[in-house]
């Protein structure tokens, strides 16, 4: 029995917003002066608060450039958890998605989070509902259960393990060889690369990242054509004919880690945009160029950035920190349960890799490389 999931993004669902929505509520940009004014009263109020900016590869480059230079970090979803959880900071500020923010809280219970808008969400969340994600588990009780990072935590709760796209090969890849079945939810594109390239059993739920579907195949081959010797760099979210070009897959960070190690001038890049900033500053004198979303007759629905994502500003970001506003609950019980799966995965993580990096690190040195998957 396969799960199928078709949910119309495009409008309100439920109690957070679809993409319409999101798009209609994403920050106008400020005015140079307003954004200097924005920022230094963020900076001001981190120290007030005794917070930190912890932010996403994919939010606007302002938040990522205040987060690097107030001490917070800029990261991939494996490393943002971590981060939040070992930082001393009693207030966690989450830029990026609801999921994230989540995570951190379940993580650091007696931690105040924040987020500068908590209807951020993302689809492959919206895609997968507690009750009928229970129900399919219920009809497969065989099966060890592993969730993406991007899911609400009353899913997690029902998890036995919680992985993200820097881990999730190398966590499948050791239940397979322990002989367990895998039920496997939501991202079905994630899910089915990981299912090829470990041979595990997996039972896949068909949700999909709204932004990664758009990528396309044959457009992206015309566009190799034009640049030859360039890389291909390409989130697993993305579908399987993307990820058959890819020099590289994998997370945000390792994508970028790859852009800094690389020997190319030229990469293509098929995740969202607000990646190319991080790395247009890692690794200087190279040039990125986004992957083509959508053929000639085709609409862009994405437009390769995530409304989500897109909803974090600095005004709203300020104002959550001065008025305490948009603060993460988790039920406690739900929360505890969730936590289960998600250290499973941090102490998978600090048994298996030397160290997960964020992008500070990146700059610096361009020496470990690991869990990168050439397709
Ligand atoms: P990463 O964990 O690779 O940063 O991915 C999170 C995400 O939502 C990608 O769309
Ligand atoms: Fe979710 Fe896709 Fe946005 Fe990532 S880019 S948060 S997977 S909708």
């Amino acid at each position: 029995m396969e799960a199928i999931r078709s949910v119309e993004y495009d409008r309100p669902i439920g109690l957070t917003c679809g993409v319409g929505e999101a798009w209609a509520r994403v920050p106008q940009a400020p005015s140079p002066e307003e954004r200097r004014a924005l920022k230094e009263r963020i900076r001001a109020l981190l120290q007030r608060e005794k917070a930190v900016l912890v932010a996403h590869y994919y939010v606007d480059a302002e938040l990522q450039e205040l987060a690097d230079e107030t001490g917070g970090c800029v990261a991939d979803s494996l490393e943002m958890a971590r981060f939040g959880r070992d930082h001393a900071a009693r207030t966690l500020v989450v830029a990026g998605v609801r999921f994230m923010g989540e995570t951190a809280k379940i993580l650091s219970p007696d931690k105040r989070v924040l987020m500068p808008d908590l209807d951020a969400t993302c689809s492959l969340d919206l895609g997968c509902p507690v009750d009928e994600f229970s129900a399919f588990c219920d009809a497969h009780p065989d099966r060890t259960v592993v969730v993406y990072a991007n899911t609400s935590a009353a899913v997690k709760a029902r998890a036995d393990w919680m992985v993200t796209s820097s881990i999730g090969l190398e966590i499948v890849a050791d239940l397979h060889a322990r002989g367990e079945k895998i039920l496997w939810a939501p991202d079905r594109h994630l899910g089915g690369y990981i299912q090829k390239k470990t041979g595990a059993d997996m039972l896949l739920w068909q949700g999909s990242c709204l932004v990664h579907d758009e990528f396309k195949g044959i457009e992206l081959d015309l566009l190799r054509n034009e640049y030859p010797g360039a890389k291909i760099l390409v989130h697993p979210e993305s579908p399987e004919g993307v990820v058959a070009l890819a020099d590289v897959v994998g997370s945000t960070t390792q994508l970028i880690d790859a852009a800094v190690k690389l020997d190319a001038k030229r990469f293509i890049v098929a995740t969202d945009l607000g990646i190319l900033h991080k790395m247009r500053l890692a690794a200087p004198g190279k040039t990125f160029i986004e992957a083509p979303t959508a053929g000639n007759s085709a609409t862009c629905k994405s437009c390769a950035h995530c409304p989500w994502m897109a909803m974090n500003g600095l005004a709203n970001l300020a104002d959550a920190l001065e008025r305490g506003h948009n603060e993460i609950h988790v039920d406690p019980a739900i929360g505890l349960r969730a936590r289960v799966p998600i250290d499973r995965m941090l102490d998978f993580a600090a048994r298996h890799k030397k160290r997960v990096r964020t992008s500070g690190d990146l700059a610096k040195d361009a020496t470990l490389f690991t869990n990168v998957g050439a397709a």
